[in-house]
């Protein structure tokens, strides 16, 4: 048996009971919500798996400095206790608080691109994409191919391929890249990071060509230390200190504290040119607030101050990704098919795997999460082609690689006990996967569709249908209606 090599670095001070729910309860949820976990109400979800975005535990320390909130409009404490604090863990020289990532990237974007532009990236993330196509730009992805192929066992599938990215500047000249978005543990990959040793190369290769680099640091924590599990030479070296090197191979970044930096809400953009930086403090008042807050309260930046220093703590972030470890190795061991190697902020699913019966055009990431909400209450996010969304000049649908659900782990919110019932809801499904039903949309945004895009079961009402039921249907039927899962799948 495996032994738990670590346990949680904390103990609970304050709890939050968890609603428990029946599964006729579940079934009804999930139709309201038009079969989008999106649009449940969290008060229907036992587990919430959706996001590590805004949801961490926020320690004694970081409450605490709640209350030393300085509420000024202007020059608030907080503002610079957060620059500090920003400077001497990112290493960059200024900095814009944003109300989240977004924020920053809205600004990032309609400061540097103009229409025409290429911007590539190490793999798309859904509202990074958007901004810059908002600004008229257009997104290449230059990882490496393996960060395709969910099966792969490579220690750094984050990387870039320089051969894309030298492609792409022969191609369309530097003079059309105003910059190379590097995003670390690549969130869409499945939380997979970039070495060091590929970031060197890929600066050098830029610096020729006068192209920026802005890092994503969404999770450069959690990437620093895969850097030191995995990359050759950084065993004995620091969180802290790694970090500050991939820092230190960029212009500046976009950053969404709601995930590394422990925080319910904040995020910045950092630059260490000052021109850009006057460029960035003119479009923040604009968009988010004085350049000192944000479109944050004092309060929260004081929050978000503290929760940067114990994101680099040693102990914190090894039990977080330990915790993750814990759940995926449960899941590999009952042969569930996951994004290998075990990613940073969750366990992705390999849908397409896990429901070989249900065809891409009926979205089976989006019926898992759906299926597992109704199987355990345990809440998931697709992440598939439904966030990938549709080709900008063809309007077809992009079916990605990867089609996936991605259970994500808040930061110190659940237990191992939360993983152990999680991984035994996944694993049930697993053996019903036959029993889950495609879906089709009903109502599709034309921005970020996934956010609150509404689905029906291709066939009958229900995303998991039980044997009772499955019979009198699959006598007659396949499970898209039509045939185009070959007829493997009698739901
Ligand atoms: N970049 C990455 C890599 C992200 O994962 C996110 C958010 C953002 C930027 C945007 O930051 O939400 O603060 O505006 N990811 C969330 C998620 C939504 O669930 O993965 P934001």
């Amino acid at each position: 048996m495996a032994r738990r090599s670590w346990a949680e670095p904390f103990k609970i001070k304050m709890v939050e009971p968890l609603s428990m729910t029946t599964r006729a309860q579940r079934e009804a949820a999930i139709a309201a919500a038009g079969f989008n976990t999106f649009l449940l109400r969290s008060r229907d979800v036992y587990i919430d798996l959706l996001t590590d975005s805004g949801t961490a535990a926020m320690s004694d320390r970081q409450w605490a400095g709640m209350m030393m909130g300085d509420e000024a409009y202007a020059g608030s404490e907080n503002y610079y206790h957060l620059e500090d604090v920003v400077h001497r863990v990112y290493g960059y020289k200024h900095l814009i608080p944003t109300h989240q990532g977004r924020g920053a990237e809205h600004i990032l974007s309609r400061m540097c691109i103009k229409p025409g532009d290429f911007v590539p990236g190490n793999m798309y993330f859904t509202t990074t994409k958007a901004h810059q196509e908002l600004a008229g730009g257009r997104f290449v992805d230059v990882i490496h191919d393996r960060a395709h192929d969910s099966t792969l066992e490579h220690p750094f599938k984050g990387d870039i391929d320089l051969g894309k990215l030298r492609a792409l500047i022969d191609k369309v000249g530097a003079t059309k890249i105003p910059y190379l978005c590097v995003q670390c543990n690549v969130n869409m990959a499945g939380g997979q990071p970039i070495s060091l040793a590929n970031l060197r190369e890929v600066r050098a290769l830029c610096q020729k060509h006068g192209i920026r680099i802005f890092l994503d640091a969404t999770r450069a924590v959690e990437n620093a230390y895969f850097i030191r599990q995995r990359e050759a030479g950084y065993a004995g070296t620091s969180i802290a200190q790694i970090l500050l090197e991939m820092c230190s191979l960029s212009d500046g970044c976009t950053c969404s504290a709601k995930k590394d930096s422990l925080v319910n809400i904040g995020g910045f953009l950092c630059v260490n040119d000052d021109d850009l930086a006057e460029q960035a403090r003119g479009m923040v008042v604009v968009y988010e607030g004085l350049h000192t807050y944000g479109g944050l309260a004092g309060r929260d930046m004081e929050a978000m101050a503290i929760g940067i220093e114990e994101s680099v703590q040693e102990d914190h972030i090894r039990a977080r990704i330990g915790q993750v470890e814990y759940l995926g190795q449960k899941l590999i061991d009952a042969g569930v098919p996951i994004v290998r190697p075990i990613g940073g902020h969750g366990i992705f699913i390999d849908a397409a795997r896990f429901l070989p019966h249900i065809p891409r055009e009926q979205f089976p990431a989006q019926a898992l999460a759906c299926a597992l909400y109704v199987e355990s209450g345990v809440r998931a996010m697709e992440r598939g082609a439904v966030s990938a969304g549709r080709n900008p000049d063809t309007g077809e649908n992009i079916f990605p690689s990867l089609e996936l659900v991605r259970l994500t782990l808040p930061r110190r919110v659940y237990t191992q006990a939360h993983m152990d019932v999680t991984a035994e809801s996944v694993i049930e499904l697993f053996k019903n996967a036959p029993k889950i039903v495609g879906l089709k949309f009903t109502f599709e945004p034309r921005q970020l569709r996934f956010f609150q895009a509404r689905f029906a079961p291709v066939v009958g009402s229900r995303v998991l249908v039980s044997e009772a039921a499955a019979e009198p249907v699959g006598a007659k039927q396949c499970c898209c209606g039509g045939g185009g899962c070959g007829g493997r799948a009698r739901v």
